[in-house]
């Protein structure tokens, strides 16, 4: 199974990935390339890192959405790598319509909290506004609508009294580092 990863961010998750996968651990799994639209991100230093093909693609649109010819250069840039599964990790614009058809089953996102809970961005921050007492983070297929596709895999956060949002942060991403290599591989070998 031929897996390419988006990044836009920090990459906490692009390296449990590949570590997972340097140690064995992803099954039948090959990651082909980290691809980002942040040139910035430590994304791509990461993959160069483990020895994986790194991709700045440049989306000229500042919105969070995806324009049309952005569509166009963040799917040449994909294609190249021909990818069974095609893991959003920290990947922070929103997929076109165009996108999501082109590459139908094929998208799984992370996102840092118990969905359908907390949809869209700054999850841990409300989350833990909002005071819940478990938060966690949640595997998803990719759909139409923003952090709205078929559940695959959660785990779940104890938030304590002595909670911040900064410790709160971090105790979901380890779940996350865990949770996501672990997605990847099942679906590997054909278990989700
Ligand atoms: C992760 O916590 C991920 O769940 C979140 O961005 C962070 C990226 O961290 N994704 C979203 O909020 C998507 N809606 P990383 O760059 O260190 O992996």
């Amino acid at each position: 199974m031929n897996c390419i990863i988006l990044g836009s961010g920090k990459g906490t998750n692009v390296k449990a990935i590949l570590e997972s996968w340097s140690q064995n651990q992803l099954n039948n799994a090959k990651i082909k390339a980290v691809l980002s639209d942040n040139k910035d991100s430590p994304t791509l230093k990461i993959a160069n890192s483990f020895s994986v093909a790194s991709r700045h693609v440049k989306l000229n649109d500042n919105s969070a959405f995806i324009s049309p010819e952005d569509n166009k250069a963040l799917i040449n840039a994909i294609d190249d790598f021909n990818p069974d599964l095609i893991v959003l990790a920290g990947f922070m614009k929103i997929l076109s319509q165009e996108f999501i058809e082109h590459y139908k089953e094929k998208v799984i996102n992370i996102h840092p909290s118990l969905l359908p809970s907390f949809k869209g961005r700054y999850a841990i921050k409300r989350a833990f506004e909002h005071g819940v007492k478990i938060s966690g983070c949640t595997v998803h297929w990719v759909s139409k609508d923003v952090d709205s596709g078929k559940i695959i895999a959660q785990a779940p956060v104890r938030v304590m009294d002595s909670d911040t949002i900064e410790s709160l942060t971090t105790k979901i991403q380890c779940a996350e580092h865990l949770l996501l290599p672990s997605v990847i591989a099942n679906l590997s070998v054909g278990l989700s």
